[in-house]
């Protein structure tokens, strides 16, 4: 069975080294006046900041700015950027960095038309009907926020990080030599993340849409083999070139296309340890997936078919017995993620079980996770929680 899609990305792409030449002429259509928004200061660091400065001046572009954007954006810069741009009344939004400072950005561009309280809309269901236009330079390889219309959102007051649909990029410039300075850390959790986008939708019943699949398991296999390049030689342009177009069309909905849509559990997991601990996303991602991988397998047969070809055509493995080569690619990831250096363990994080249940009845709201491949309850969440301690 091949389900009906519709593809709908309106994002004009531009890839490759020095293709910020053409940010003058992008942002000269949406507009004079700019809200240029970035995070904590890699932008600076690494002389971009200084390149887009001057690509305003000398377009005589008026700016004002909004910096400090945290790793999982938080309402409050939300909230500063909607008033920022009210009073400067902004033309067009200009967010350079991580999947953070892009999401923080979407969720501006769209709050600005928003009357009400923000953290409100963030919650709400979608009915935001106008956003203001964004433009995007990426600076790490990992959420696929450059070429998607969503955006995370935290609140650690309430203990909540919630993903909305706001606006897609306007236009997006991915110029893979701004991410030789990304630490490895965030290399490997990036990475993580790109692999976990595909991972999602790619369990799951359905197995006629081969495109979807064989695109899939060719993300999951580049990843694999660049991202040990990228922690090797940070400054390797075809490792970080690959990842970077990976992480596009990861999360673009593309390797899902003509296949059952699936709620993503291991994101709904995740995003409940970042609500409540604040650690890298990607990280968490890492911790949860291997261990949701053995609990599905465990739990229903059914899987065994596509963990057979999860090891055969993504992990490289060969045998006879599908439950064994099963197994065994669970291990063989596990020891691919282990070679990362990404941590193993909630524990490593300093992440105990007191907050599961709590956890677990957030990540499963409206009973969203029994849509899954297989289906999960709070319990069952709980169970997958406590094998990552
Ligand atoms: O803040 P700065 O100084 O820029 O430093 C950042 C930050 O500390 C740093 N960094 C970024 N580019 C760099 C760099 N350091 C050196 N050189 C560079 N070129 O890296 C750190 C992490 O940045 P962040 O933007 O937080 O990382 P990422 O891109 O992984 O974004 C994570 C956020 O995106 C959400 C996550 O939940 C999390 O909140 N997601 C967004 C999605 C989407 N929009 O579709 C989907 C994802 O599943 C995810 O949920
Ligand atoms: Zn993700």
């Amino acid at each position: 069975m091949i389900e009906n899609f519709i593809h709908d990305i309106p994002t004009k792409y531009y890839f490759g080294k020095d293709v910020i030449k053409h940010l003058d002429e992008e942002l000269r259509k949406y507009g004079n006046k700019i809200l240029l928004a970035y995070g904590g200061g890699s932008i600076k660091r690494i002389g971009l900041y200084q390149k887009i400065i001057d690509i305003l001046n000398t377009g005589n572009f008026e700016y004002t700015e909004l910096s400090g954007i945290e790793p999982n954006p938080r309402i409050e810069s939300v909230i500063e950027g909607v008033k920022l741009c009210r009073e400067f009344k902004c033309d067009v939004i200009l967010a350079v960095g991580g999947g953070s400072t892009i999401d923080c950005a979407k969720a501006i561009a769209s709050g600005y038309y928003y009357d009400g309280d923000l953290w409100e809309m963030v919650k709400g269901p979608r009915s935001l009907k106008k956003s203001l236009p964004l433009i995007d330079i990426l600076t790490l390889s990992a959420t696929g926020s450059e070429f998607d219309g969503v955006g995370v959102i935290s609140n650690l007051d309430t203990n909540e990080k919630m993903g909305n649909s706001y606006t897609y990029p306007r236009v997006s410039f991915c110029d893979p030599t701004y991410t030789f300075s990304v630490s490895d850390y965030q290399t490997a959790a990036g990475s993580f993340d790109i692999m976990s986008h595909v991972i999602e939708g790619y369990f799951s019943d359905s197995d006629d849409s081969d495109l979807a699949d064989d695109i899939a398991e060719s993300i999951l296999r580049t990843v694999m083999k660049y991202t040990p390049v990228a922690l090797s030689d940070s400054d390797d342009y075809v490792a970080r070139a690959n990842l970077m177009h990976c992480s596009s069309i990861a999360c673009s909905g593309i390797p899902e296309y003509g296949k059952r849509k699936v709620p993503w559990p291991c994101h709904s997991m995740e995003h409940e340890l970042s609500a409540y601990y604040d650690i890298t996303h990607g990280a968490g991602l890492a911790i949860l997936t291997p261990r949701w991988m053995r609990y599905i397998l465990q739990k229903d047969a059914k899987t065994i078919k596509r963990f057979s070809r999860f090891a055969r055509n993504v992990m490289g493995l060969m045998g006879e017995d599908s439950y064994d080569l099963s197994i065994r690619g669970i291990e063989a990831f596990e020891e691919y993620i282990r070679s990362t250096s990404l941590p193993m363990t909630l524990t490593e994080l300093g992440i105990d079980d007191i907050n599961f249940e709590k956890m677990a009845l957030h990540a499963n709201r409206n009973q969203k996770l029994k849509a899954s491949y297989v289906p999960l309850d709070e319990k069952d969440i709980i169970e997958i929680y406590k094998m990552c301690i």
